[in-house]
């Protein structure tokens, strides 16, 4: 079944905080559920853009936006997971595309971050059309780049 994505909701909050922490890039950010729930209040409270995908359940995956997070210009995805039991059935896609087409109406380059390590995930954003301009050495996590990876919209 094709994944619904809506916009996120104050009660998705702690269904996604939940498997969040079960995730291993999350995990080696030692990530806890208490911090993801204040991160995703706050950035709904600042008007971040915040997509939640359901699947067979709610809240299995999402993805974050920062509408000019990038250099105060353009969009900087934030974060974008998929619960994962429903890993690799194209939901990740499906919510990168919606925020794709949120960004194209504002702006020609959507920014990301993404470790150095995580090379699955590298591999999901090069297939769709982005590409590494840099990186930021120990940014994050010492030890650990972040690559800094571009996508023109336009
Ligand atoms: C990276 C991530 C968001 C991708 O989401 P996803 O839902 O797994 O992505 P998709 O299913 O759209 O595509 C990923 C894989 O599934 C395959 N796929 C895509 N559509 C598919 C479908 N309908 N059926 C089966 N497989 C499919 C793709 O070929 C791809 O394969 P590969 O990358 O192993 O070569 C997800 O894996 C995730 O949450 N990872 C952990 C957190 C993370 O790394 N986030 C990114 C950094 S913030």
């Amino acid at each position: 079944m094709p994944p619904s994505i809506r916009p996120m909701l104050a009660s998705d909050i702690p269904l996604l905080a939940n498997w969040m922490v079960q995730v291993p890039l999350w995990q080696r950010y030692n990530l806890t559920a208490e911090q993801a729930i204040t991160n995703f209040q706050s950035a709904m409270q600042q008007g971040d853009w915040l997509l939640t995908a359901d699947i067979d359940h709610p809240a299995q995956g999402f993805a974050w936006a920062v509408p000019r997070g990038a250099f105060a210009r353009s969009p900087y995805l934030r974060l974008i997971g998929v619960q994962p039991g429903s890993a690799s059935t194209g939901v990740g896609s499906t919510l990168l595309h919606a925020i794709e087409e949120r960004a194209r109406a504002h702006a020609t380059d959507i920014f990301l971050l993404v470790s150095d390590f995580n090379t699955d995930a590298q591999r999901f954003y090069i297939r769709h059309g982005y590409h590494q301009i840099g990186q930021i050495p120990a940014f994050v996590l010492p030890n650990i780049s972040e690559l800094i990876f571009r996508k023109t919209l336009k």
